[in-house]
């Protein structure tokens, strides 16, 4: 018997709440999604890499939850939402289930807004000061609204924050790699960092980008910080290449 390898945050708080609560609240992302994005924010704490979190699609809590545990003191998380789907409760709920998971009212913004109706200056004014070092974009899925909300959190990030997209490679939203393909071509100043891989067809894959300058920095610390989880053959953006993890690195037997 094969026993299953779990991924883990490195932070106390953040790796409690994976552990016992994350996945009482409802949401969509997946646990190991959230395990590999906490670690890469530990990276960043020890790096001295300091900055906000802030989602677009904040639902009912369940990754932000997660991402405000890995912030320093001082540190903000802003979760924005239009907060209006399935129905407006949803809000009520949100606020519910970050008090229940010990992310305190001082720690969090709420921001009720529709992402592709803001802009860069109000995003970073609802912060009070300093930029975002973690932006985690699951809002709506086509290809217009994640292009504004790329642009939107390529201009709120610190030099060395870190893009995390939802829902790539999704079976169910298999143009949305198109609008990241043209984002590359017309910011040759960022890079895929890494792909993190899906756990179901509802937990799906995510895509980490930084900042091409940032980008040897961030993956000489992943490798040995999330080896159990590195697929070899890693992915292949032509010519720029990434690694990929995953719960499951074998490759496919060939004899
Ligand atoms: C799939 S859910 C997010 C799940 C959550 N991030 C998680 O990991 O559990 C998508 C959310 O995006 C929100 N949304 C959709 N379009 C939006 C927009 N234009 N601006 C802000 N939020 C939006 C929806 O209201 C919904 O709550």
């Amino acid at each position: 018997m094969t026993i299953p390898i779990v991924a883990h945050t490195g932070i106390v708080a953040a790796d409690a709440y994976l552990a016992a609560g994350y996945e009482r609240v409802v949401g969509m992302s997946s646990r190991f999604a959230a395990a590999i994005t906490g670690g890469l924010m530990r990276i960043q704490n020890e790096m001295g890499v300091e900055g906000h979190v802030a989602e677009i699609g904040a639902f009912e809590g369940r990754f932000f939850i997660a991402l405000a545990h890995c912030l320093k003191d001082g540190e903000k998380a802003l979760g924005m939402d239009i907060f209006e789907w399935p129905n407006p409760e949803v809000e009520d709920r949100f606020e519910a289930n970050c008090a229940k998971h010990g992310v305190p009212d001082d720690k969090r913004i709420t921001w009720k807004v529709n992402s592709n109706e803001t802009t860069p200056e109000a995003l970073l004014a609802k912060l009070g000061g300093g930029k975002v070092r973690l932006f985690h974009i699951d809002g709506e899925h086509s290809r217009k609204a994640l292009a504004q909300d790329l642009e939107l959190a390529t201009q709120v990030i610190d030099d060395a924050g870190l893009i995390v997209l939802d829902d790539m490679l999704h079976p169910g939203y298999p143009t949305l790699m198109v609008t990241v393909q043209a984002y590359l071509e017309t910011h040759p100043e960022m890079a895929v960092l890494c792909i993190i891989d899906r756990e179901t067809i509802v937990a799906a894959t995510k895509f980490v980008l930084c900042r091409a300058d940032w980008f040897k920095r961030y993956e000489t610390v992943m490798l040995e910080t999330f080896k159990p989880f590195i697929w070899p053959l890693g992915a292949d953006f032509e010519p720029h290449w990434c690694l990929v993890l995953s719960l499951d690195t074998r490759l496919a037997a060939i004899t």
